[in-house]
């Protein structure tokens, strides 16, 4: 067990003694103390306290309490966390939701067919009863959140082992959240903030019975596709639009055909005004995870040592995807939300190890950690050791973290394994297993196989399989993999290709009438036909290796570094008493605030902040899939028929920047003016500015949003969904 830290009182003499060095740490601390523009997530209930002042002073015309109010409505009633990894908000006070398109790709891939593609085509429900469930889709609402830092510690103390430490904050969680539930009726989590160094309590309602409304055709929605991805100058109209059913005492209810729409608190309004230079903005949603407070040996792991094969590896099956997909429509359908998954991280790693190299972020935070170091021997504190424990950890945590990778991207990168990986449950059942149990774990796997093999495509599981087999085998070394492959050496001579040809004749994970037939009658017998199965035995060699050799070292070296990570976070504290802090994104709601503006990418490159419907024509091109327009955009554009939608100069504006400090889970949030009015959704990040998760630079941090007059131009003039604008509150 380590002990970095000291008890309240320590601190507080030590922090006295600090402050008499204030003066000159001032002079060696100086370029950390300035807040940048446009960096941080921030608290809504703190923001009157923390940032009110400045929102003001960049132009923002309400309050902190519009913003959020536990006792009187706020915007923040119009914001929710849709499914597990979006933001979503409520638009009409008949519960009509607004999110991206990749953010409801899967449900619009999951009603999509050859026949009825509206992936393709789009979908828009011209009336309530054409709207379409989603089983399975909830939306989470956020009631309130308190502070309970003080009674989630209680009992805690430094010199707790770090497993005792950990189970007290558990006992005390679980009675808080008990009590809470009872007593507000709401789901009840804790979150720790700060890395746990501060915990609050948040009371969520959750909606679970969600239709699809309407989403453009895919060369709306993801016009760009992954060419543009995490780019900018950026022309996608990533939005699409859901509905929120409640029973009919206005309750949160599964899926019934009475449920009725429900009826918001509060719903944002719209304005149509368009945005200026230098404008005043700011994000309201659910920001997923960042790590701004890591030691730089740990952003050296990230982005020097296992972004790169990560990267290697999601290219090569990306390349075998495109390659089919480009030469057979189902398979496109089939392969589109996988397509889009790998790909989206797989650029954005390449994006971030560029920028931490560009901005010296490694070296950035050596220096940091130097007067760290300088400042730890002042204050004689246990702060000292923190910076090497680091770098031995991190070290250490090298060849782990790689191995774990390897399986991850490489072996479970192959569909046929992590199918096979399912049946890992069953493959247990003995004597002793009841069968109800049994029952259960059979209905569980029967339910994955329809939309397992919906989507699945042989000819190119089994080359991607050879490709990451053998860089697998080229790049980890023989004693330091899973013993599947090197029996590729002892049993086939090292012949990759002849291992997968007889993995994928032997196995009957790729065949749905034989694993139906497995789940038929489930008995012994089954259990044996598992075992004995090729690509179970793949699986169950990748997951010896790891839960033998990588994940205990994985998991004591991450326990040892989140503890660690928590005394440093509170000394990075203590040690710059002037800095305002932000607590690291945790998925719960936060706001973060910036202005609309271009940016210089590179050298002599200026980037406007706003994009139109001239440069949807000027990308077009019919021959590729990412760039084709619709016809009827074309006419209207012809036409200029834009309605209200256009701006003073004639053009649509279709999407803008912005220099709001976001990220992952803040896809969908509503960009908002200085008057608390939706001009925008959220969406994406510029490339040159994706390490922000490990740290944000001002020049280049932006986030890319679709803009809201586009969003209405496109259900009202483009798919004659008029009635949805309607039901909305739009200011002219
Ligand atoms: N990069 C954006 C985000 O991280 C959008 C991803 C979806 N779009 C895509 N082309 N894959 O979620
Ligand atoms: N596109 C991301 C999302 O889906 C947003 C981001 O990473 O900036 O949440």
């Amino acid at each position: 067990m380590m002990n970095f830290g000291g008890n309240s009182l320590f601190l507080q003499q030590k922090f006295i003694q600090m402050k008499k060095l204030l003066f000159f740490l001032a002079v060696i601390l100086l370029p950390y103390y300035g807040l940048f523009a446009g960096e941080g997530m921030w608290i809504p209930m703190l923001l009157k306290q923390l940032n009110e002042k400045e929102m003001k002073a960049m132009g923002m015309r309400i309050s902190a309490d519009d913003i959020y109010s536990i006792n009187n409505t706020s915007l923040k009633d119009a914001i929710v966390l849709f499914g597990r990894g979006c933001t979503g908000e409520i638009v009409s006070d008949q519960g009509l939701l607004l999110t991206n398109h990749h953010c409801g790709y899967r449900q619009i891939q999951q009603h999509s067919s050859v026949e009825n593609d509206y992936l393709t085509n789009g979908f828009w429900a011209m009336s309530k009863d054409e709207e379409l469930p989603n089983p399975g889709l909830t939306v989470t609402m956020m009631k309130k959140m308190e502070d309970v830092t003080h009674q989630v510690l209680e009992g805690v103390n430094e010199e707790m082992t770090m497993e005792n430490r950990k189970q007290k904050i558990k006992e005390n969680s679980d009675a808080l959240i008990k009590k809470a539930e009872e007593e507000s009726g709401y789901e009840v989590t804790i979150k720790d903030f700060f890395i746990d160094n501060q915990y609050y309590m948040i009371y969520n309602e959750i909606f679970k019975d969600i239709r699809l409304v309407g989403a453009p055709p895919s060369n709306i929605g993801k016009f760009g596709g992954d060419t543009d991805n995490w780019m900018w100058p950026r022309h996608t109209g990533d939005f699409s639009v859901f509905r929120i059913y409640v029973d009919k005492d206005g309750k949160s209810a599964e899926y019934s055909p009475d449920n009725v729409p429900y009826q918001p608190k509060s719903h944002l309004p719209i304005s149509l005004k368009g945005i200026e230079e230098k404008d005043f903005t700011f994000v309201f949603g659910y920001p997923a995870r960042t790590s701004e407070y890591l030691p730089s040996f740990a952003v050296n792991l990230i982005t020097e040592v296992t972004n790169p094969p990560k990267i290697k590896l999601r290219e090569t099956r990306l390349d075998i995807f495109s390659k089919y997909a480009n030469s057979d429509p189902k398979v496109r359908i089939q392969y589109a939300a996988k397509h889009a998954g790998v790909a989206n991280y797989w650029k954005k790693m390449i994006g971030e190890s560029k920028g931490i190299r560009r901005m010296n972020g490694i070296e950035r935070k050596q220096a940091f950690e130097e007067k760290f170091m300088v400042w730890a021997d002042i204050v004689k504190g246990n702060f000292g050791g923190i910076i090497p424990t680091f770098e031995k950890n991190y070290g250490e945590m090298e060849p782990y973290s790689l191995a774990s990778d390897y399986v991850r991207e490489a072996g479970l990168g192959i569909e046929l394994i992590s199918f096979a990986a399912r049946f890992n449950n069953l493959s247990e059942v003995n004597k002793e297993t009841s069968d109800e149990k049994i029952q259960s774990l059979v209905k569980a796997a029967e339910g994955q196989v329809k939309s397992f093999f919906k989507d699945y495509y042989q000819p190119i599981d089994q080359e991607v399989a050879v490709a990451l087999l053998k860089l697998y085998r080229e790049n980890q070394p023989a004693d330091f993999r899973p013993e599947v492959l090197n029996l590729i050496d002892e049993k086939y001579k090292g012949d990759v290709e002849a291992f997968v040809e007889m993995l994928f004749a032997k196995s009957i994970f790729n065949n749905e009438a034989a694993v139906n037939d497995l789940l038929r009658n489930f008995d012994h017998r089954s259990v044996k036909k598992i075992l004995k199965d090729p690509a179970f035995q793949a699986y169950e060699s990748m997951r010896d290796f790891y839960e033998q050799k990588v994940g205990p070292h994985l998991q004591r070296l991450t326990a040892q570094n989140d503890s660690l990570q928590r005394i440093y976070m509170k000394a990075q504290m203590l040690m710059q008493p002037e800095k305002r802090f932000y607590p690291d994104a945790n998925f719960s709601l936060r706001v973060t605030y910036g202005l609309v503006e271009g940016y210089h990418p590179a050298d002599a490159v200026y980037y406007d902040y706003f994009t139109t419907l001239e440069g949807i024509l000027e990308k077009e091109d019919p021959n590729i899939y990412d760039y084709v327009v619709e016809e009827k955009l074309k006419t209207l554009h012809s036409t200029k028929d834009y309605g209200p939608y256009g701006d003073k100069d004639g053009h649509l504006q279709v999407a803008f920047v912005a220099s709001n400090h976001t990220t992952g889970g803040n896809s969908g949030s509503p960009v908002l003016n200085a008057d608390g009015q939706m001009i925008g959704i959220n969406f994406d990040r510029c490339w040159e500015g994706t390490m922000s998760d490990l740290m944000y630079d001002p020049d280049m941090g932006r986030n890319i949003a679709v803009d809201i007059r586009y969003v209405l131009f496109i259900m009202d003039k483009f798919a004659g969904a008029g009635h949805l604008v309607d039901e909305m509150t739009v200011i002219e």
